[in-house]
């Protein structure tokens, strides 16, 4: 569950974005004014920017090496291979439309499209991993049925469209507390689809942490999840020693790339070892105080 330990906002989205948009930015290197990508740095807005920092848990100064530091990891989020047992465990059927907000590099989009037959499109903000996504479903045979296609999905939830499925994995509060992010996601969903989110919950006796203050214990969160009349139609906790040897694993995989890209750019060193450093904090409470789980919420 790479990024979405942090506090969820108490804010609505639009009120968040405004707030976002007094801050003050810090320069970001290498980045040119008309959108272009020197040296094969994506070019985005600063709002944009700001979110994803906040999803990936990172300095956004650090956002142009994030491609390089994560070469090693498909799955940014959960497990692909748990998201596609929950979605056939309540019967998705093939053809179905998904929605994979926030896709990252596409890892839960290609494996539903491979394994459930579903259509799937995949909205990110962050234009490499849209790259990784669209070359990991022609690598699998499956573009025909992807889509990916660089988006701030903070715009969508007025649209009119609705899918039979909506996938907000590990993304943390982006749309906005889990009230707000649940009727927001709603919109998208027809009656009876799925809405499918990835997130933490602290453990039993766990009352407060510095890195997670706004979650919560278990059923506080599903009340928080439900709160709209819809039903937990499926729940998968990730077990304890999975999420830590799975964590291990990755934090592992993030601080060798590191060693390597320190080297490179040597001006970066302290964010790196921030981001790095960061990464095991997170690793040593997923899977003790934090439990990560992906709730299928069935839309009244
Ligand atoms: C931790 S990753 C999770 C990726 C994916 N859901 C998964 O499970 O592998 C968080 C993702 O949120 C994306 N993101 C953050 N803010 C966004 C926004 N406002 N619009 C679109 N994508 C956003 C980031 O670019 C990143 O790919």
């Amino acid at each position: 569950m790479l990024g979405s330990l942090k506090p969820r906002p108490a804010t609505a989205p639009q009120q968040a974005d405004e707030a976002v948009g007094r801050l003050r930015r810090p320069q970001l290197i290498g980045r040119s004014l008309d959108g272009a990508a020197p040296d094969g740095v994506f070019m985005m807005t600063l709002d944009l920017d700001e979110s994803v920092a906040q999803a990936m848990e990172t300095d956004v100064r650090l956002l142009p090496l994030l491609p390089e530091l994560l070469t090693d990891l498909w799955e940014l989020g959960p497990s692909a291979e748990q998201v596609v047992a929950a979605l056939e465990s309540v019967g998705v059927e093939p053809d179905s439309t998904v929605l994979d907000l926030a896709c990252g590099k596409g890892a839960v989009a290609v494996a539903l499209a491979e394994q459930l037959g579903v259509r799937v499109e995949g909205i990110d903000a962050f234009q490499p991993f849209l790259q990784a996504a669209r070359a990991l479903a022609t690598e699998r045979g499956v573009s025909h049925r992807c889509r990916f296609e660089q988006g701030d999905i903070r715009n969508l939830l007025g649209q009119e469209e609705q899918y039979d499925v909506a996938l907000l994995l590990s993304v943390g509060p982006v749309l906005g507390d889990y009230e707000q992010t649940i009727a927001g996601l709603r919109r998208l969903v027809r009656a009876g689809g799925y809405i499918v989110i990835e997130d933490g919950f602290l453990a039993d006796g766990v009352a407060h942490l510095p890195l997670a203050e706004e979650y919560a214990g278990h059923s506080e969160t599903l009340r928080r999840l439900t709160a709209c009349g819809d039903v937990v139609a499926q729940e998968v906790i990730c077990p304890t020693e999975q999420a830590r040897s799975v964590n291990q694993r990755n934090t592992d995989l993030i601080r060798q790339r590191a060693s390597l890209v320190r080297a490179s750019h040597p001006a970066f060193e302290q964010l790196i070892d921030e981001y790095v450093a960061r990464q095991e904090r997170e690793t040593q409470i997923l899977g003790t105080d934090v439990l990560c789980a992906i709730w299928v919420l069935r839309r009244a």
